[in-house]
């Protein structure tokens, strides 16, 4: 009997985006994935090559397979096109950006680190309701944003973030915020978790409050006194970060963005202008981003076989790449993971 086939969305991204992807690919043959890749193109290499950063081709395609593996896509800084990676969140309904963190080289400087990062993905500040007003000559004198949050958005990934917690045998859920000074704005989303806590996951899970200031230092402190945090899009965007900074950095960070309409994963990191090109960018973060893929179609013999051959490759082989100390380029450490997703 041949394995059910599973068409997906294929964006290889731009920068160390193909680079990357390759190697993701690689791997994903190797535990032979069954996906039908349907490749498309986005972001700064879609603008070049047909004028559209967010091609039409491309969104019919996730609207069909309702899945997708992504590589970073640029976005131009100040002016510029409207982040391609938002927009895709919203044309899909995105609203939950999960991002775990997980020692995977034991010995460094934060040890043991398992913590799962859940993020409001399409509201706050994140929504680009911006402008600016001109005075005198000068037409950025002032600069206004508002965010919005809505009762709805907040019960979508608080529920991802509790159940997701149930689900996979967490202990705690920390909902982080800044509702002693943004009281309506961070607030809602506050009052929502509070109430959803002791109407539906009282005495099934702990549940605590800490405030985004407060967590960032804590994080740096004492990482091991959380678990699962869920917040509001903009802090999970730093926060995220700042954990993926306590596993060893960008390199090691992947990231799930579920909806309603399709589920989308990529990296947490960028696409690296600055080493793009010469071959050496750590695959791990996309390569743990289909592990979670595979995990999400209920392949999880696949995505466990991925994740124990990225540890076994670390450690065991003691082959890494140049932002992990080691020497390997892209190629050669694919090839590692590769033999050691054959052979164990
Ligand atoms: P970045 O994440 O691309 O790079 C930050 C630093 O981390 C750089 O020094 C880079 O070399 C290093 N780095 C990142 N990934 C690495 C990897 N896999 N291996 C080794 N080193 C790695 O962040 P930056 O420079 O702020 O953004 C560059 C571009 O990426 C921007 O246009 C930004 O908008 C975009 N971006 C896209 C994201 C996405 O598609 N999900 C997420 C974050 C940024």
């Amino acid at each position: 009997m041949t394995a059910q086939r599973i068409p997906a969305t294929l964006i290889p991204g731009d920068g160390i985006g193909p680079e990357i992807m390759d190697a993701a690919l690689t791997v994903l043959d190797a535990v032979e994935a069954p996906f039908d890749w349907d490749r498309q193109i986005a972001g700064m290499t879609a603008l070049k090559e047909t004028g559209d950063p967010l091609p039409d081709a491309t969104l019919a395609s996730i609207r069909k397979t309702k899945l997708a593996l992504k590589g970073p896509l640029e976005t131009p800084s100040g002016g510029g096109f409207r982040s391609i990676n938002v927009r895709l969140r919203e044309a899909f309904k995105l609203y939950a950006n999960i991002r775990p963190a997980r020692t995977l080289i034991p010995g460094g400087r934060y040890d043991n680190i398992d913590l799962v990062l859940c993020r409001e993905n399409l509201e706050g500040l994140y929504m680009g309701y911006e402008h600016f007003i001109p005075i005198d000559n000068d037409p950025h004198a002032v600069a206004i944003a508002t965010g919005v949050n809505t009762r709805q958005g907040a019960i979508h990934i608080l529920e991802y973030a509790f159940e997701y917690a149930i689900k996979n045998g967490r202990k705690k859920v920390t909902v982080v915020h800044k509702a002693n000074i943004m009281k309506a704005l961070t607030g809602i989303f506050l009052e929502t978790a509070r109430d959803m806590h002791e109407k539906k996951y009282k005495g099934r899970i702990q549940f605590e409050e800490v405030i985004v200031d407060a967590c960032a230092m804590k994080l740096v402190m004492n990482p091991w006194q959380f678990d699962v945090l869920v917040t509001t899009n903009l802090f999970g965007d730093i926060l995220s970060d700042e954990i993926s900074g306590l596993v060893g950095g960008l390199g090691m960070a992947p990231g799930a963005n579920i909806g309603a309409d399709a589920a989308i994963f990529e990296a947490v990191h960028g696409s690296a202008p600055d080493i793009a090109g010469k071959g050496i960018a750590n695959p791990i973060a996309l390569i743990l981003a289909s592990a979670q893929m595979l995990d999400h179609v209920g392949l999880h013999d696949k995505a466990d076989r991925v994740r124990k051959a990225v540890v076994d490759t670390l450690n065991v082989d003691n082959i890494r790449t140049g932002d992990l100390g080691g020497t390997a380029n892209t190629t050669v450490f694919a090839a590692a993971l590769v033999s050691r997703v054959k052979n164990g």
